[in-house]
């Protein structure tokens, strides 16, 4: 019963997904919350608020102006919410509510959240797409509404596509994310993102094709759970997240610093970097001529910072995540990484579905089990590794709850600034 005592408004608009709407009242119920439904009109005419009504024990309002509610139906249904859910949520319900609009129930209802809102898109794959719609939802997100979905699937005209509303059972986890408490505020957690550049002369370098967009959602989302955060950065073209504290560096070497800086400070590190694992061996002060018809370049190794972390952790403290991206034999690469990098987590993907979209999937592996998670967005994967982070911090010894002055006072360490890292805490 793990949304017990929450209370949730769904609010259904008017796509033929709206039979699952249904489904997704009685998941809310299943696991402990409260439910209401508000639709619109369109959703009427799928699905009848009888239904609704029989299943919430509470009329489904369908109408700004119920009488039933000589109040403000739509201000009294928010204030009684701790989210809101629209499943489904249609172009045009999507289109009104980034404009503000409030004509009806559930737009209404939006526009005076007090909690999170979710909406669960479904659509034809070419409305989805289309450039209005994509501006829509991008005008949402920024507006802090949680996007879930939608998926690549069977569409209601019996096409295959992508706009199809995530099934009721995954739009329940993602409420049910929203409205974590701050499960991680007595933790600090370290985040690498990024790539690294290993300069070979003071105008080439040696990188790869890392956007960083999975350091950076897994920073925000502990950031969103309470924790501080430090994030570690190679160069990326993304905004540092506010309110974490983030330290821009450049090669592998700057990388391993300012962990090992940060290090005294932290309960959990999640090496999400691409750090490359090589460097020239004798980067040149001045630049490289050209030569002859090949040249080479000698390489040595870098650091393995997370292999290091692991070696000289001596208990349980701090939780360590790693990162295993490959092109074949994910699961098993990962697990061979788990042993030998001696870490508590590795989070497998792919190379070619994880490196700089905004979806990933990925196989949770620790030391108990191995998860296999469908496709799903980098903010969401970062919840879900965040919820095996908590679940080992609660295993380490002192808890997840661990109170900060129970911990025996550290030495300060001296501060290394290594050459062209900036720090920033927006
Ligand atoms: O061995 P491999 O590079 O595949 O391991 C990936 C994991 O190890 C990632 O979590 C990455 O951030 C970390 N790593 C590291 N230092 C390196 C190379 C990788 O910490 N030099």
């Amino acid at each position: 019963m793990t949304l017990a005592g929450k209370q949730i408004v769904v609010g259904v608009g008017g796509g033929i997904a709206a039979f699952k709407a249904v489904e997704l009242v009685r998941e809310l119920q299943r696991r402990g919350a409260k439910v209401r439904v508000a639709m619109t009109a369109s959703a009427c005419r799928f699905v009848g608020p009888v239904t609704f009504a029989g299943l919430t024990g509470a009329p489904a309002l369908t109408d700004l102006w119920d009488p039933r509610y000589p109040g403000e139906a739509h201000v009294e249904l928010a204030e009684w919410a701790d989210a809101i859910v629209v499943a489904p949520a249609t172009a045009n319900l999507l289109a009104r509510a980034a404009q503000g609009m409030a004509d009806d129930i559930v737009l209404a209802t939006l526009s005076c959240a007090r909690g999170p809102v979710l909406v669960a898109p479904a659509m034809h794959e070419r409305m989805w797409r289309a450039p209005s719609t994509q501006r829509n939802v991008e005008r949402l997100r920024a507006d802090g509404v949680t996007l879930v979905g939608p998926v690549k699937g069977a569409l209601a005209n019996g096409s295959v596509g992508e706009g199809r509303m995530v099934e009721p059972n995954e739009i329940a986890d993602a409420v049910q994310r929203a409205l974590r408490t701050h499960d991680l505020s007595n933790s600090t957690v370290i985040v690498s993102a990024g790539p690294t550049q290993e300069d070979l002369d003071p105008v080439r370098f040696l990188s790869n094709k890392s956007s960083g967009r999975m350091g950076y959602a897994l920073a925000a989302a502990a950031r969103d759970r309470g924790a501080e955060v430090i994030l570690v950065s190679g160069p990326v073209d993304l905004a540092a997240p506010s309110g974490v504290e983030t330290l821009r560096v450049r090669s592998a070497r700057e990388m391993q610093h300012a962990i090992d800086d940060a290090l005294p400070r932290a309960d959990v590190v999640i090496m999400t970097a691409a750090v490359a694992d090589y460097r020239p061996a004798d980067p040149k002060p001045s630049k490289i001529k050209k030569q002859g018809d090949s040249m080479s370049v000698e390489l040595i190794k870098n650091p393995d910072i997370l292999a290091e972390l692991g070696k000289k952790r001596t208990g349980k403290r701090p939780v360590l995540v790693g990162f295993a991206m490959e092109t074949n034999d994910v699961i098993a690469y990962g697990k061979k990484k788990l042993v030998e990098k001696r870490v508590d987590l590795v989070i497998a993907n792919e190379a070619r579905v994880a490196f700089g979209g905004d979806d990933t999937q990925a196989t949770l592996i620790d030391h108990k089990r191995e998860d296999t998670l469908p496709p799903m967005g980098k903010l969401e994967l970062a919840h879900h590794i965040l919820d095996r982070v908590k679940l080992l911090l609660g295993a380490a010894p002192g808890g997840a709850t661990r109170n900060r002055r129970g911990r025996a006072p550290r030495a300060p360490r001296p501060v290394r600034r290594p050459r062209g890292r900036s720090r920033s805490k927006a």
